[in-house]
Order: structure tokens, then sequence, then C-alpha cells
């Protein structure tokens, strides 16, 4: 991850994300449901899903390993994250049998072959050089095991709005916002795959849809993504082009009724080939 992006120092922005992204997709798809759907659909002959080793790269403040522990007690539970921040928060407040590490997921403190699942949930588009950080998971994962990587999708018009506002914030702040989503996306991610070291077992799209019909909501989004822009705006420049975005948002709902945003994600399901 770029050192520039305090946006992780701690949870606050991420869970403002999370939150709003609830408020704002109203009609969407239990995501954590449907990985661990896409986890445990394997039809080969591995029956025994008891005492699995699972990884989270990338962990943020815990919210997955702890929904991973919640799903089976007999799995072990081990998260990672750059963020020092993260993952005291994490420590502090999952089941203490869950046990996390801050690290760079290009140079995972894991011997080879030690996890039967990795888990990178919304986070490889943050790796400075994603193929050494596939290289490092392709590493630490047993023969055969699983990797499960979810990302954002740019098709259907995904997140189009979101995306414009973004935009605009830009020209206010005179800012470039650090891209991450068109890094590695549902739509790209497979140029970084290194077909010797794993097989594409899965691949699962999903959209959710929202009608934003107060401003408020977008801007309490778009307001997470302060640490994104470069130069970092000072709190004056950053008020100023929030409360001018604001306006812009409020007068689009007033004569439109409300904006649609549609917003795209996905699972891909991959298991390393033994070389
Ligand atoms: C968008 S958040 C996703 C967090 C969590 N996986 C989730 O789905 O809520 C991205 C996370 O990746 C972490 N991160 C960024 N670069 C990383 C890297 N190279 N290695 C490990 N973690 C990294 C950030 O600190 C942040 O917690």
């Amino acid at each position: 991850m770029g050192k520039e992006i305090t946006n992780y120092d701690d949870s606050k922005s991420l869970r403002i994300r999370k939150t709003e992204n609830k408020n704002i997709f109203r009609h969407r798809v239990n995501f954590n449901k449907e990985i661990i759907s896409s986890l445990l659909n394997i039809k080969d002959k591995k029956k025994n899903w008891k005492d699995l080793k699972i990884l989270d790269v990338g962990c943020g403040y815990g919210d997955f390993p702890q929904y991973l522990h919640e799903q089976d007690s007999s799995w072990k539970i081990w998260g990672i994250d750059i963020s020092k921040g993260m993952i005291d928060e994490a420590k502090k407040s999952t089941d203490q049998s869950i046990k996390y590490a801050v690290a760079d997921t290009q140079k995972l403190p894991f011997k080879d072959r030690s996890f039967d699942v990795l888990v990178a949930k919304h986070m490889v588009y943050h790796i400075d050089d994603i193929r050494k950080g596939l290289n490092e998971m392709h590493r630490v994962l047993k023969d055969d095991g699983i990797l499960i990587i979810t990302l954002n999708s740019l098709a259907n018009g995904s997140r189009a709005n979101i995306e414009r506002y973004l935009k605009e914030m830009e020209k206010v702040l005179n800012a470039k916002r650090i891209q991450t989503i068109t890094k590695a996306n549902m739509e790209n991610f497979f140029q970084y795959v290194d077909k010797s070291q794993f097989k594409i077992l899965e691949i699962r799209t999903y959209f959710n849809y929202g009608e934003i019909e107060n401003s408020g909501l977008l801007k309490s989004y778009l307001e997470s993504y302060r640490d994104f822009f470069s130069p970092k705006p000072t709190p004056e420049k950053w008020g100023k082009a929030l409360f001018e975005i604001d306006k812009r948002i409020a007068a689009e709902i007033k004569k439109r009724g409300k904006i649609d945003e549609v917003r795209g994600l996905g699972i891909i399901k991959l298991q390393k080939i033994i070389n």
C-alpha cells in the first residue's frame, strides 16, 4: 500500500464506508454469506471442512475473521493487516482464539504451505506489487489450498455517480485521488494471475442497487475518502469542497427526485496448483 494512504491508520473511515454502503445500497446481496457459500461449494474430494486453517489477508478491524469464527469454531483463524491501528482494534474486538499480526502481503510472516484457505477481501488493489502479493499467498497456501479474492466490479455502470462526484471533488480541491478501483477490479484482475500457480475455480459477480434520496448519505460516503486525495486537503479546503459537492448533490436530487446507484462486486475463487 502506498505510504501516502493514511485512510487505514484506524478503522474510522472504513467503518463509515461500510455503514453508508448499507444505507445507500438497500437492495443488496449478503456478501459475507456468499463468500462462505463460494468457499464451501467445492465439488472435489475435500469432504472434511472441520479444522481448516484460514488466513484473512488485509483483515482490517477483524470483522470478517470474527464472521469466519462464527461459522465454525473448529476453524483456526489468522488475520494480518499492514496497519497496526487496524490490528490493535481487531485484537480488542474479536474472539480471543483469532490470531493476528501486522504484516505486508508482499512478505507474509508464515512458513510455506501453512494454510488451507486464504481470503483477500477488497484489499488486493492496495498491494504495491500485486503479482508479488499473489506469489506470497501461493507460497503460504497448502497444496490444493483455496484463495478467495473479492473485488469491485466496474460493469453495468457500477458506482457511476459516486465516481462522478469523486472526480468533481478532485477538480474543486485541485488534487488527485489515489486510484485503487482501476488498479484491480473484477474485470481486469486476471492479468495478475499466473496460470501456472492458480486454477480458476469460480467467479461470481453481484450488483447491489440503491436510490439516494438524501444528499447527506452520499456526502458522508464521499467524506470517508478524504485521505485518498493527494496532496491531502487542509481541513478548511476539505470543508469547502464538501459543502460545494453537497449543494450539487442536493440540486441533482431536487431535479430528478433521486440518484440511482449500482454497485458491482464479486468473488474469485482460485486453487493453488502444486508445482
Ligand atoms: C478496503 S480495506 C478492507 C478490509 C477488510 N478486508 C474488509 O473487507 O473489510 C483494505 C485493508 O487492506 C489493508 N492493506 C493495504 N495494503 C496492504 C498490504 N500490502 N498488506 C496487508 N494489508 C494491506 C489496509 O490496511 C486495510 O485494512
